[in-house]
């Protein structure tokens, strides 16, 4: 055990204003009761729940700028500006060549704005599994984390919104399990894509067996075909930033939030009399009391990365690195859990498809001026990950693909694969076409967040070792055979056309291949500071969300979830964050 942990920082200089700072120089204080490193996703709740008690003070510290006046962080539809790689606000990470996966290298999307990946992400509110919360409960030793413990926080969470096109809702989801007065706007779409999707309702009803209608896929029993539900509410996106950090909660006089604050390293401040070790012009500020806790909130990628920098991980890879290494904690970054995408698309002989928008400047430009009139039309919807529906769904109880491994999900009401239904297809091909993508969620692979030096402001080593369990890639080959069958019920005839690639020709083994060349991650990546039963001899945090062995320091964000759910990570990543803060308050009597 140590004493509690300091925080050195380094940052960049910037202009200050109001009660989010863009310079340390203009903090009010450098002594807080919580210091909480990440203004992302779970980070911005933990802020707004601790800070409901104004007797307790919170720092926010944030790598990236401001969500304030960002419009693709806004705008549904413009999700793309504010995501991909090469935007400012995105962290550029790439994976290592992923030898599973044809050896690409991918593009890891990660938010660096305030609201983190909530401020980016592709918006689908999908809750996962009760056997995925199950599991955890049974990986933790902890009845906390089963589905019936965490419903409550979902509901505090959420704030059922009518969609912006107010069209009749019912029979399109179950309003018993929503909640209405969170933070999180949720909705349905806002704008419809009829021919589409009334083909996708038809086939529900043509091949029941497979792909039977599930009136609301959030219920905890998400098998079936349903209406997706979005983090958007009144044509706008909500995100962390825009729910929990509302003005009236950023006036707080007891929260304070700094941007463009880059946390290198936690130390000890015994140990302490640290210089920046950065080429780059930093300066380095000490907190001295962070007098209660440091909240780890940085994510599955930014978490793992600043407790290996702080040498906590695995002594000897750090010991080779030249980072003194400080408790022995070998699970750090390791356990990697992630989704797997391919996909199947085909010409269609309409032109009801988002293409007529993204490929027709006047209509684009049209769709932008009647958001920004009336935040109505297309671009109150997310383009173009999300789809209109998806399709939660299990492979056959006697598939030899169980003969590679043991059904890794976590039970037989949980999927095995995400199907989404989109409306267009690749980008950049020009005409109209659908989309059916097809993940595996309940992949046997794990890969790992690890450091390439002891520069602690070098990108950390990303290798999610997509596929290399032959059981994600043969499930997967099941997976995209059962996107062909649901283009092959009656309702999609006439209005399919070519396939963009005949996989329908292919054997499975040339669909494997195939899949293997044409497939990539869900950023949604868990499990790097997953969760263990206390004492475990693995794991990095305890049930409590605790980091083992270290006092005054918990991680709260995806990185706590020790297996990806069967769903967008999202909405599990906000009930870490509400329930974390819970156990904070709980610690402390606040
Ligand atoms: C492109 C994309 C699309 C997605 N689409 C969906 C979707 O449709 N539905 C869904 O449910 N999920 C989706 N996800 C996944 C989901 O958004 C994430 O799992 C979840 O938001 C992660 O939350 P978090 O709090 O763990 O991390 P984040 O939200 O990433 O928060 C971490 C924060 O810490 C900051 N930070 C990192 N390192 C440091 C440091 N050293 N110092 C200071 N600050 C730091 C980051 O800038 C960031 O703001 C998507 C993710 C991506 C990237
Ligand atoms: C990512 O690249 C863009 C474009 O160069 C840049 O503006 C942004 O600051 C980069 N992000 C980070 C975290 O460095
Ligand atoms: C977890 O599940 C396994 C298998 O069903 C069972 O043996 C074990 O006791 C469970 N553990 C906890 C902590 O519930
Ligand atoms: C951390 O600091 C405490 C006192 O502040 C000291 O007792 C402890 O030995 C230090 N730990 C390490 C690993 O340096
Ligand atoms: C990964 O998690 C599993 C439990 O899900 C555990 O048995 C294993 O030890 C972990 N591996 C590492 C390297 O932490
Ligand atoms: C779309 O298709 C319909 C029916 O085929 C046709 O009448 C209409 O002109 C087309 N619209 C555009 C913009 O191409
Ligand atoms: C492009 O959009 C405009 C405006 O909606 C429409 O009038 C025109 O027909 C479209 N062009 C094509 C080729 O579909
Ligand atoms: C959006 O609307 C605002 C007024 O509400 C206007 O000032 C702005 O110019 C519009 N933007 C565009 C690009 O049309
Ligand atoms: C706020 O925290 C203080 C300090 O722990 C505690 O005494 C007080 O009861 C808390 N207030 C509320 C409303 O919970």
């Amino acid at each position: 055990m140590f004493a509690p942990a300091f925080t050195i920082l380094s940052f960049f200089s910037g202009v200050g204003f109001c009660k989010v700072y863009e310079d340390v120089a203009d903090l009010p204080s450098l002594h807080y009761d919580f210091v909480i490193v990440g203004g992302g996703t779970a980070g911005n709740v933990v802020a707004s729940r601790l800070t409901e008690n104004s007797s307790v003070s919170v720092l926010v510290l944030e790598a990236g700028p401001s969500n304030q006046g960002v419009l693709d962080a806004q705008v549904p539809f413009l999700e793309s500006g504010v995501s991909d790689t090469g935007t400012p606000y995105s962290w550029n990470y790439t994976t290592t060549p992923q030898t599973g996966a044809s050896g690409h290298v991918f593009d890891y999307l990660r938010g660096y704005l305030l609201g983190g990946c909530s401020s980016h992400n592709g918006m689908a509110y999908t809750r996962g599994a009760a056997a995925d919360f199950d599991r955890y409960a049974n990986l933790t030793g902890d009845e906390g984390w089963s589905w019936n413990r965490i419903f409550p926080y979902f509901l505090k969470n959420e704030k059922w919104t009518a969609p912006a096109d107010d069209h009749n809702t019912q029979g399109q989801f179950n309003p018993a399990i929503h909640g209405t007065q969170g933070p999180i706007s949720v909705s349905l779409s806002g704008f419809s894509w009829p021919e589409f999707e009334q083909r996708v309702i038809q086939t529900t009803t043509e091949l029941p067996d497979d792909f039977p209608f599930n009136l609301d896929m959030n219920s905890g029993q998400p098998l079936g075909i349903g209406w997706l539900q979005y983090t958007i509410g009144h044509g706008e996106r909500s995100s962390s930033a825009t729910g929990y950090l509302t003005p009236d909660i950023i006036q707080r006089p007891n929260l304070d939030i700094l941007l463009h604050a880059q946390v290198s390293k936690l130390v000890n401040l015994t140990q302490s009399r640290v210089s920046p070790s950065s080429p780059v012009t930093f300066q380095a500020v000490q907190f001295r009391y962070a007098s209660k806790e440091i909240i780890l909130s940085a994510g599955a990628i930014g978490s793992p990365q600043i407790l290996l920098n702080s040498g906590v991980g695995d002594r000897t890879a750090l010991g080779a690195l030249g980072i003194p290494p400080l408790w022995d904690l070998p699970s750090v970054g390791k356990n990697a859990s992630e989704h797997v995408y391919s996909g199947a698309s085909w010409a269609v002989n309409s032109n009801q498809t988002v293409e007529s928008i993204t490929q027709n400047a006047t209509r684009f430009n049209e769709a932008f001026a009647e958001w920004n009139n009336s935040r109505t039309g297309p671009f109150v919807n997310p383009s173009p990950e999300a789809g209109t529906h998806a399709g939660w769904l299990r492979l056959n109880a006697d598939s030899p693909v169980f003969d590679v491994h043991a059904d890794p999900s976590p039970g037989p009401g949980a999927p095995h694969f995400e199907m989404l239904l989109q409306p267009f297809g690749a980008a950049g091909t020009p005409g109209h076409h659908i989309s059916i993508t097809m993940a595996m969620v309940s992949p046997v692979s794990r890969g790992s967040v690890t450091l390439s030096s002891n520069d602690p402001f070098a990108a950390p080593v990303i290798d999610l070792r997509l596929l290399s369990s032959d059981f994600d890639a043969l499930a997967l080959t099941e997976g995209l055979k059962l996107a062909l069958k649901f283009a092959s019920a009656p309702a999609w005839d006439g209005y399919l056309g070519a396939p963009t690639v005949d996989l329908a020709a292919m054997t499975p083994t040339e669909l494997t291949a195939h899949i293997r060349a044409n497939s990539g991650p869900g950023y949604h990546i868990v499990g790097t500071a997953g969760m263990s039963p206390r004492g475990a001899q693995y794991g990095v945090v305890d049930p409590d969300l605790k980091v083992k062995g270290i006092a005054g320091l918990r991680v709260i964000d995806a990185s706590v979830l020790p297996i990806v759910p069967g769903a967008h990570t999202q909405a599990a990543t906000y009930v870490v964050a509400e329930r974390g803060a819970d156990m904070v308050k709980q610690t402390w009597t606040l």
